[in-house]
């Protein structure tokens, strides 16, 4: 039985973690040590995790990063849409469709908007669900943000390369 949930990272089990570092790792190689310190040094506490399980097995991810913008002496809370992965053996099959349709509900939920960097392959998926290209690239990466609202006296085009600057 396949299952979406979300759950903040102060109520994450040690087997969700591991089982996050792990689909992880089958993509972006990097050891399971290093994952498990990427994750102690940049995910905090409300951060959330958006998983989907067949049974006991992870085969979809995604993180949603809850993190500051400070401007002219106030600060805003915004989201890092950090991660997007579907086991190999379930791709292709809609599931990636699925989670980004969850996503786009936990991130309207908390009304903020999120924030993500893709490779240019990557916005036409992207655009399917919603997310506007800011036209702006970073580093040759695409700057894309959701909800399509996006408030901007706080956030201007160049206050996006200075989010993904800090
Ligand atoms: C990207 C990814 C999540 C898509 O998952 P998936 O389950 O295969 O996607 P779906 O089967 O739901 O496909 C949804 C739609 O997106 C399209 N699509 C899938 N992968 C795509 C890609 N890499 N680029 C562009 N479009 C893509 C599909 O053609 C499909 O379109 P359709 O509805 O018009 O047929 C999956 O390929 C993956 O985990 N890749 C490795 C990790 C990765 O690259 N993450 C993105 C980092 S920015």
């Amino acid at each position: 039985m396949l299952k979406f949930i979300s759950i903040k990272t102060n109520k994450l089990s040690k087997k969700n973690i591991l089982d996050i570092i792990k689909l992880k790792d089958m993509k972006w190689k990097y050891g399971l040590k290093k994952q498990q310190i990427f994750f102690k040094k940049n995910i905090k506490k409300f951060d959330s995790h958006n998983m989907l399980y067949d049974k006991k097995i992870l085969v979809g991810y995604t993180c949603l990063r809850k993190l500051k913008f400070k401007r002219n002496s106030r600060s805003f809370k915004y989201l890092i849409f950090d991660t997007l992965i579907i086991r190999k053996k379930y791709r292709h099959l809609g599931f990636g469709d699925k989670i980004m349709k969850f996503n786009n509900k936990i991130i309207k939920k908390q009304k903020l908007t999120a924030f993500l960097i893709c490779q240019k392959r990557m916005v036409f998926f992207y655009r399917k669900f919603n997310w506007i290209n800011s036209e702006k690239i970073f580093k040759k990466k695409n700057i894309m943000f959701y909800p399509e609202k996006l408030n901007t006296k706080i956030f201007n085009i160049n206050s996006f390369v200075e989010l993904f600057k800090s």
